[in-house]
């Protein structure tokens, strides 16, 4: 890989087909065992997806292969049409424009609000040269619009510690879109939530799809339902059913293995 490219972010993703992520025939083995069996998998530019699935059904492999954290033993893996995510570093990748929120918040709990967003935008400074560092207009403009859309406007000021476990999950995705990732992939988000924190969690992922496209990952059926547009069920390392989430929901198939159980 051409370290050069990465760093031409957007000029360099060619979504011309149409799609933002492919993964095809990706077989991943641990000791013999396949957690990831011939798996394909299509986004589009800007879609929201879903994936759901039964334990050990390979759902974090699958996120771990496209951040580059576990490599393949077969299999592609294209970040647009020129980006070969089996050949690029993990660092290569997120700053290619592949976001990861894990379930583990990692906010800085005695900075505010503002100061872990002004963090995250100057991701490779450290921490003191960030705090002091002046801030653009256009980076105080992108920080703002991000307090909006993770709806923490208010708590700007406030230090990340003394946030709700919603509203720290929602931080941690702010801190991605700071970056303005082109793939925003997000392991179980609503773990933990209430039920009102969980429906804000369905209305901000939803508002994001058109500007980023977004893989999730959730158990939280209710909450799958009130973002699908479209749903990935995976079972054993590969794709056991897609569709609408009342296609899937009627597959006998998922119904079996998954939701019947
Ligand atoms: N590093 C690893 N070493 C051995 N087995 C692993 C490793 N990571 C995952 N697995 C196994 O691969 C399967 C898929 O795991 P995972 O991707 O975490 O599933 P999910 O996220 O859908 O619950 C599981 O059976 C799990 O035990
Ligand atoms: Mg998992």
């Amino acid at each position: 890989m051409n370290s050069k490219n990465t760093k031409v972010k957007d000029d360099f993703i060619d979504t011309g087909h149409g799609c933002i992520l492919y993964l095809e025939n990706i077989t991943v083995s641990f000791d013999g065992f396949k957690a990831l069996d011939d798996l394909n998998l299509y986004i589009d530019d800007g879609e929201l997806r879903c994936i759901i699935g039964p334990n050990g059904a390979g759902k974090t492999t699958m996120m771990d292969v496209i951040t580059g954290k576990t490599r393949p033993d077969k299999g592609t893996a294209f970040f647009g049409q020129f980006l070969d995510l089996t050949q690029m570093t993990e660092y290569e990748i997120s700053h290619a424009g592949i976001g990861r929120k894990f379930q583990k918040p990692t906010v800085f709990k005695n900075h505010t609000v503002f100061e872990n967003l002004e963090l995250a935008l100057h991701t490779n400074k450290d921490i003191w040269t960030s705090l002091f560092r002046c801030l653009t207009e256009e980076q105080k403009e992108t920080i703002n619009e991000t307090l909006k859309t993770i709806g923490l406007m208010e708590y700007s000021k406030t230090r990340a510690g003394l946030l709700s476990h919603g509203q720290t999950q929602w931080l941690e995705i702010g801190m991605l879109l700071v970056q303005d990732p082109r793939l925003l992939l997000i392991d179980e988000p609503v773990a933990g939530m209430t039920h009102q924190e969980t429906e804000q969690t369905a209305e901000l992922l939803s508002s994001l799809a058109g500007k980023h496209s977004v893989v999730v990952v959730e158990h939280e059926m209710d909450f799958i339902r009130s973002i699908a547009n479209k749903v990935t069920v995976l079972h054993e390392g590969h794709v056991l059913a897609e569709g609408s989430m009342e296609d899937v929901q009627n597959d006998p198939n998922v119904i079996e293995v998954y939701l019947g159980s």
